[in-house]
């Protein structure tokens, strides 16, 4: 359990927002396996409060879809306001702040990671979002610093947001320099956790409850955050709680099981997405099941040829992974 302001949740495993791949159909195949909390993918400050269209793809969502977080992106408090506000009324659980974001494109503006050692501008953005926010938990999710990878630079980010009143942080440990090269460091993160009263959410690396469990024992978190590894695992957050409360592990899933959720996730992402895009999105979805199964990578050709969503559902129907020949997939 973890009490995150007027926020309570069971689990203390949290789905972490990935942008391209934390979609509505991905959230509603991990909450029918036992996902709790989750996060859509990320979207931009600015383009929120214009609605943009992309961003008003990014905000979808159905009652079913609960708990559920926004995160937003930006530099400009007054813009990061504005968004929080509009993700308050909007009617989502949890507003979070990505402090995290390495790509050139977001950091390069003074927005995510670059963040992380511009101090006075965190609290200004921490400030207005606060402002603007009457009732829901507004928590930050961050790297371990920008270059450094001591975790001083996140702790002292944490504590500025600890006394402007965020209920919580999340820390991925890794630098912004450091992308997604090498392991997480959970040490670092422990610093973090030393460093603040409020709950430290760990992140990086969770692959299993093993991981889930090292995390725990190691940063002493309150809560771990899955991120690729939930990509084709929805059964990674009831492992890691049955593992968390004691209980007996339960059995990986067979590969039919695992066929039988693509399909389930490929038709409904045609269901919230449409055909077309589902049928592009599937290019990656399917890999992530069947990562490392021989003849995952003819899965994947076949899938990236195909001709629409029902080639598709024909392909995965008929995938076996022994077999390399490419008539195993042609339906
Ligand atoms: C494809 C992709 C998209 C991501 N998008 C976001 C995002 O929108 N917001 C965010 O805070 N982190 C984002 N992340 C970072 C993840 O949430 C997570 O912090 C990171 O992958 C480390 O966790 P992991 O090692 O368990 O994957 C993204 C990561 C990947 C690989």
């Amino acid at each position: 359990m973890i009490q995150l302001k007027s926020l309570t949740l069971k689990s203390g495993v949290i789905q972490s927002p990935m942008a391209g791949c934390t979609d509505l159909a991905y959230r509603l195949i991990s909450r029918e396996h036992g996902m709790e909390f989750a996060f859509l993918e990320m979207v931009s400050a600015e383009s929120l409060i214009r609605g943009n269209e992309g961003a008003n793809e990014i905000m979808k969502t159905i009652p079913e879809d609960k708990l559920l977080g926004a995160q937003i992106v930006g530099c400009r408090p007054e813009a990061m306001g504005e968004a929080a506000r509009k993700v308050e009324d909007l009617g989502y659980d949890l507003l979070d702040i990505n402090f995290g974001c390495p790509v050139p494109k977001i950091a390069g503006q003074g927005a995510g990671s670059a963040l992380l050692n511009r101090p006075k501008e965190a609290q200004a953005i921490f400030t207005a979002v606060l402002k603007a926010i009457k009732k829901i938990p507004v928590t930050v999710k961050m790297r371990l610093g920008v270059e450094d990878g001591s975790g001083a630079e996140a702790a002292n980010i944490a504590k500025i947001a600890e006394d402007c009143g965020i209920a919580a942080v999340s820390v991925h440990g890794r630098t912004r320099v450091q992308g997604y090269s090498g392991n997480a460091n959970y040490e670092a993160i422990r610093r973090v956790k030393d460093a603040v009263k409020i709950p430290v959410i760990g992140n990086g690396d969770i692959h299993s409850y093993e991981d889930a469990r090292r995390m725990k024992e190691i940063a002493g978190v309150d809560a771990v955050m899955i991120g690729r590894g939930g990509l084709g695992n929805p059964w990674i957050f009831k492992e890691i709680e049955r593992g968390f409360n004691g209980e007996t592990p339960v059995e990986a899933p067979s590969f039919e099981e695992k066929k039988k959720v693509l399909l389930r996730h490929l038709e409904l992402e045609i269901q919230h997405r449409g055909e077309h895009t589902a049928a592009l999105h599937m290019r990656r979805i399917a890999c992530w099941y069947f990562k490392n199964l021989p003849g995952s990578a003819q899965l994947r050709a076949a899938v990236n040829t195909s001709k629409g969503t029902a080639e598709i559902r024909k392909i995965i129907e008929n995938f076996e992974p022994m077999k390399f020949g490419s008539d195993s997939f042609s339906g």
